[in-house]
Formats: structure tokens, C-alpha cells, sequence
């Protein structure tokens, strides 16, 4: 661990068996040994509840703590995360082991962080569950079974229920998009369920240990938990990261996809440094190939995080395990290998690397520049029955967003549709399909204040029970784009459509290929800024500038190719005089950051490319990977990364 420059340890994760093995029996000395020899090296732990693995003699013994799959068959003993979210035992057990932990590792010089659980995920379908589900919906409508059905629209196909305990937690067997918004409400309640049992779990850490931070490890933009719900209840936020190779090499879009991650986790805290929690030096056993990371690789994803807010690079694992269904993933020490392995060298570099880029730690990023990406949109989105079958793509249409700022080295925040968006410049809402309550009335206020909106087709379709808003598409966002959204025309793949943009005040020219999904709208106050071409529908209104207040409102009726989206944001960019992360430019392939610290003002760049470039300074700057001065021009290997400390 000296060797590869680890300073923190996570412990315990999935342990539970190993601190009890019996009910009442605890074996805490090979804990207290991990620990006393991470204290006596100058090590630090991040210590696990072990909850995500519950043990079999639990399990045995409670078989009601076992979670419950959509097929309603309750699972056996086997897995991890297989507990039901609602058991009172599991719920009574974990928390009598966190405070046990919490008694007894409290005081321990090495503890430096409370890691609970492990990746929350997952639904459970148990009768306790659906109970819960019950009390949620009580609660949500009053005790009104009447302001549900009428909210669920239940009449359609005769589903009025009739008593409560009629309702049943919707998926498979019967069908899951029947009643879409108890199908909604459903996901709401299962966020709602995991940070309540996250809530308990934590309860004996907050209370014992108070001055020792809490956090958990969320994974991504997983669907299954609203990470705005659960970030309000942790003191760090923390994600585990593997960006799949899904190209040879890793295409320039998953190393943005990865970004767009990291700036979402930035964001959850409103700006605050988050952890990463989780990566692989090398490959992960569940990638579709276990295609290894190409030399570089893996030091451009350490720094490419700590470029985007984060203030650790750790590691699933550090020893590979020699049995398990892991025991071909990637880990810091190989099975039969130590410090010479081409892995345990690349850690040992990002390890170097973070010794020297200490100044950054607790460094933010000020961004103009505000993406939103909603669970509930994405929920209701996934859920809706058309306009096309297969995955609409709303968080690609989000990535399609937000790639040509990353590569032009813009920071972007992203938030979710409840977010405060006073502040920023632009805001880009791909997508907004449901509107929640408020968002409507906090988007006009962004506007009418002076900010700039970019909203695409398939906006404000319904409200935040599903329903199709009472005056059409677009409901209360109307008069703000100064548009009526009359229909939406679903194209197959190869029914391309084109989109012509005329004269207009952006000086936004050409002619793009709009693809998927093509809205026909009509104007009401907006200026048209582009049509329709070679589509029934030419010269119809396909792009739109509205005046609202001292702002501007965009729309954008149909999914267009990168081309247009790039040319339209860096238009509004320009009008709107966003600065980018660097005073210079970029070449293609190169992404930049900017994090201010205490310390100074550190710029990364990130080549994401397997080519050289090379990039001309204006000033001098001092390289913080070696600490020596740079200037003229720098040169950027393939995967290299240089982070230029402003000089003061
Ligand atoms: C994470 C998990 C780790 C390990 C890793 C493998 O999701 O937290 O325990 O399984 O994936 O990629």
C-alpha cells in the first residue's frame, strides 16, 4: 500500500458473517487487527456496514428478511443485496450491528468515514413491502382513494380500485405500464423506501459517532434510486464508476458520458467534492469483454475524476480474490503478482499523481452552465406506452447535450428539475416530459430574470401524476416558449427529416438531419429560427427563439444530429459569454476542467484521444503533476493528462 501511495482503506463491506457469525456472537479481532495495522502505517479506513450481505444464518432463521423478485417468488439465500427493503427484523438487525460498530470503532484513530452499506439497489416485492407501498400512497393522497384513482385515471379499462388493500405493487406478472402513474408512484416509494432504510441504518452512526462523516455509494444514473433523495442525508456523496469499453478504444463519448457522472455527483451537493468510491485499474468481470485498459488509460480516469470534483481515487479491490463469481475482476494486487505488474505500476502513478495534486482537495468548479437530467422524467418517460416502443433515450438525448460543452472544456452542472437554477446563464432541459409541481413556475422565473432555456420536443407532455396536461403538449410552458406543440410524428430509423435553419439573429445557419422524433408545433410569440424540409410538414416551425421577460426560451422540435446541437450551444455560448474551463484552445479530443482550491487555480487536461496533441500556452504555468514550470507549447500523450497550476 506505501508502495502504491494508498492512504485510505474501505472495510467491511460485506462482513457481517465474519463480525457474527452466530446470532449474538460477535469476532471483532481480525477487525481490530485491519484497523490497528491501518493506524500504525499512517492509514486511514472508510468502515463498511455490512447490510448488502446480509448472512446466511439470518436469513435461515428469518426467511421473511429475504427479498421478494418481480416474478413474487421470494429469493433464496445466495446473493448480495437480496434483503427486503421493509423487513422490521432485517431493519431491527442492521441497525443493532451499526450501533455495535459504532461503539466500538467510534474512538478509533483510524476511522475517518462511516461507508453505509453497499450500493443500494433493487425492489422488493414482498407483502411488507407492499403494506409500506399502502401507507406511502395514504399518506401521499390524504387517505383519498377517490384523489388516486382520479390522479391514476383508474376509469381507463376498469381499474378503479375500490378499497386499498386492492392495490398491488405493479410489474410482471400482470403487467406494469397498466396504471402508469401507480407504476411511478412505485418508483418514487422504492427511492423513498431505500433512504428510509438507509435512515435507520445510519441512525446509531449519527447518533454515537457525530463527528464522523456518513456517505454511501451510489452507481451512476442508475434507475432505481433518485439520488437527489438520498443526497441530502449524507455528508459526502460517493459513486462507483466502470465506464464500459464498449468501443475499441473507449470512444470519446463514454469518457463524456463518465464526466457527465462526475459532474452530477459534483452537483448533488450543490458544488461540494464528492468521493470516488469504486473503479478498476483494469477490467471489470461483467463487462460484455474484459478488454483491458490500453497503457494511460487508467491515470487519465483517476485524474479525469479528480478534474470533475472528486477528492479520492479508490478501488474495488485491492487484493484479487482467487474464488467467487469476482475472481476474474480487476484488483490492485493480481493473483500470483505484486509490484512489478503493469496494474500495480498504473495505480502506483495515480497514486504519485494525487500526492502531488493535494492543493486541489476540497477545490470546486463554478459553472454558467446548467444540464438537467430528472429521475421522475426518466421514469415516466421509460414507462409511457409510445411513441415509439424501444428506449426513447432521454439520457442519451441528454449526453448528445452535453458532450460538445465537455469537449469544448465548458463546465456544465447537472441538476434535476426541482433544482435552484438562479445563477446560471444557460440551462439545457433535453426532454422535460413530466413536470413536477413548481417547475414550470421556477423555469419562467429563471427566464423571465435573464436566463437562457433550451428545451426539446417531448416537453411538458404530462404532470406529476402522468397525466397529459388538461390544455395539450407543453401545458403551463406555453406562453414560455411561445408555442403550441400540436403533435408528435415518431419516425423510423430510416425516415430521416430535414431541418433548415434560415436567417436569424444566432447567425445560426445550415441544413441538419433530424432524426426519431419530429414535433409539429405552432407559433404563438416565439420567432421561428429554422423549418422543417423534405417532410409533409416543410416549412412548419422546427426551431424557436421566445422572448419572455429580460430572457430567451429556445425550442427545438425534433432530435437533431450532433452537428446542430454543437453549432446551437456554442451560438448560445457565445451570445451569452460563457467562459471555458482554459483561456486557450483545445485540440479535438482534449477535454479541460477547472478546480479552484485554497491553494490555487489548477486546470486539467485530459487527452481522451490515442494520438498526441499538442497545445499551445499562452502564459507559464507550473505542471502539478512534477511541479515545474511549463510554458511555449505542451505537449499531451495519448491518455496523458496535464494539470497546469495558474501562477500566482
Ligand atoms: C461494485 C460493487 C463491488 C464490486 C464491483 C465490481 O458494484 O460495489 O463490490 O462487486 O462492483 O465491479
Amino acid at each position: 500500500m506505501d508502495l502504491a501511495r494508498v492512504n485510505v482503506a474501505t472495510v467491511g463491506v460485506f462482513s457481517w458473517v465474519s463480525l457474527e457469525p452466530e446470532e449474538g456472537v460477535y469476532t471483532f479481532d481480525w477487525l481490530d487487527e485491519v484497523m490497528d495495522t491501518l493506524h500504525k502505517n499512517g492509514k486511514f479506513a472508510v468502515m463498511a456496514t455490512p447490510s448488502a450481505a446480509p448472512p446466511a444464518w439470518l436469513s435461515k432463521k428469518y426467511p421473511q428478511t429475504l427479498r421478494v423478485g418481480p416474478d413474487r417468488v421470494p429469493m433464496l439465500h445466495g446473493n448480495r443485496v437480496n434483503y427486503d427493503w421493509s423487513s422490521t427484523i432485517y431493519r431491527e438487525k442492521v441497525r443493532e450491528m451499526a450501533s455495535i460498530l459504532a461503539e466500538r470503532y467510534g474512538n478509533h484513530p483510524a476511522l475517518l468515514m462511516w461507508h453505509v452499506s453497499n450500493e443500494y439497489g433493487g425492489m422488493s416485492y414482498s407483502e411488507a413491502s407492499r403494506q409500506a407501498f399502502i401507507q406511502w400512497l395514504k399518506n401521499k393522497f390524504g387517505g383519498s382513494l377517490d384523489a388516486l384513482n382520479d390522479a391514476y385515471w383508474t376509469r381507463f379499462w376498469g381499474h378503479t380500485y375500490t378499497e386499498w388493500d386492492q392495490i398491488e405493487i405493479p410489474g410482471p406478472p400482470y403487467g406494469e405500464t397498466a396504471i402508469q402513474g401507480l407504476t411511478l408512484d412505485w418508483n418514487r416509494f422504492t427511492s423513498d423506501e431505500i433512504v428510509s432504510f438507509f435512515m435507520n441504518e445510519s441512525e446509531p452512526l449519527r447518533r454515537i459517532t457525530p463527528n464522523i462523516p456518513i456517505t454511501t455509494n451510489l452507481m451512476g444514473f442508475y434507475g432505481g434510486l433518485d439520488a437527489w433523495r438520498m443526497a441530502p442525508h449524507v455528508d459526502v456523496v460517493a459513486w462507483d464508476s466502470y465506464p464500459q469499453f464498449s468501443q475499441e478504444p473507449m470512444s470519446e463519448r463514454s469518457w463524456a458520458k463518465v464526466g457527465m457522472v462526475h459532474d452530477l455527483y459534483r452537483s448533488l451537493k450543490g458544488g461540494k467534492p464528492f468521493l470516488l468510491m469504486e473503479c478498476t485499474p483494469s477490467s471489470s468481470n461483467w463487462y460484455p469483454y474484459m478488454n483491458l485498459k490500453s497503457p494511460g488509460m487508467h491515470r487519465l480516469e483517476g485524474i479525469q475524476a479528480v478534474a470533475h470534483g472528486s477528492d479520492s481515487v479508490m478501488y474495488f479491490q485491492w487484493r484479487q480474490c482467487r474464488g467467487g463469481q469476482e475472481k476474474f475482476h480487476g484488483a490492485v494486487v493480481g493473483v500470483g503478482q505484486g509490484e512489478n505488474s503493469r496494474i500495480f505500476k498504473d495505480v502506483a502513478t495515480v497514486g504519485e499523481d494525487l500526492e502531488y495534486l493535494k492543493g486541489v482537495v476540497g477545490g470546486v468548479t463554478e459553472s454558467d452552465i446548467a444540464l438537467i437530467y430528472d429521475w421522475e422524467v426518466a421514469w415516466a418517460i421509460d414507462g409511457a406506452c409510445g411513441p415509439i416502443q424501444k428506449d426513447k433515450g432521454y439520457f442519451a438525448t441528454c449526453l448528445d447535450h452535453y458532450l460538445p460543452l465537455w469537449k469544448a472544456g465548458f463546465s456544465v452542472d447537472i441538476l434535476n428539475s426541482d433544482a435552484d437554477l438562479s445563477g446560471y446563464k444557460l440551462v439545457i432541459a433535453p426532454m422535460l416530459y413530466l413536470l413536477k409541481l413548481g417547475v414550470a413556475e421556477r423555469l419562467k422565473e429563471f427566464v423571465g430574470n435573464g436566463g437562457t432555456l433550451v428545451g426539446t420536443y417531448m416537453s411538458g407532455y404530462v404532470d406529476e401524476n402522468d397525466l397529459i396536461f388538461e390544455n395539450g403538449f407543453l401545458g403551463p410552458l406555453r406562453d414560455l416558449f411561445g408555442i403550441v406543440t400540436e403533435e408528435l410524428d415518431a419516425r423510423y430509423p430510416s425516415q430521416t427529416a430535414e431541418v433548415v435553419m434560415g436567417e436569424n439573429d444566432l447567425e445560426f445557419e445550415g441544413i441538419y438531419q433530424a432524426t426519431t422524433f419530429c414535433e409539429r408545433i405552432q407559433v404563438t410569440s416565439a420567432d421561428v429560427l429554422g423549418h422543417y424540409g423534405n417532410v409533409w410538414y416543410m416549412f412548419e416551425p422546427a426551431v424557436t427563439l421566445n422572448r419572455f421577460g429580460n430572457g430567451e426560451a429556445l425550442y427545438v422540435a425534433s432530435r437533431n444530429d450532433e452537428a446542430f446541437t454543437s453549432n446551437l450551444l456554442h451560438k448560445l455560448i457565445e451570445r451569452l459569454q460563457i467562459e471555458p474551463a482554459t483561456p486557450f484552445q483545445l485540440p479535438d479530443g482534449v477535454s479541460a476542467t477547472k478546480r479552484v482550491s485554497e491553494d490555487g487555480t489548477y486546470l486539467f487536461l485530459l487527452n481522451t484521444t490515442e494520438h498526441s496533441h499538442w497545445i499551445a500556452l499562452p502564459e507559464e504555468y507550473i505542471e502539478a503533476l512534477n511541479n515545474q514550470p511549463v510554458s511555449g507549447s505542451l505537449e499531451i500523450g495519448p491518455f496523458g493528462v496535464a494539470v497546469l497550476k495558474v501562477a500566482t
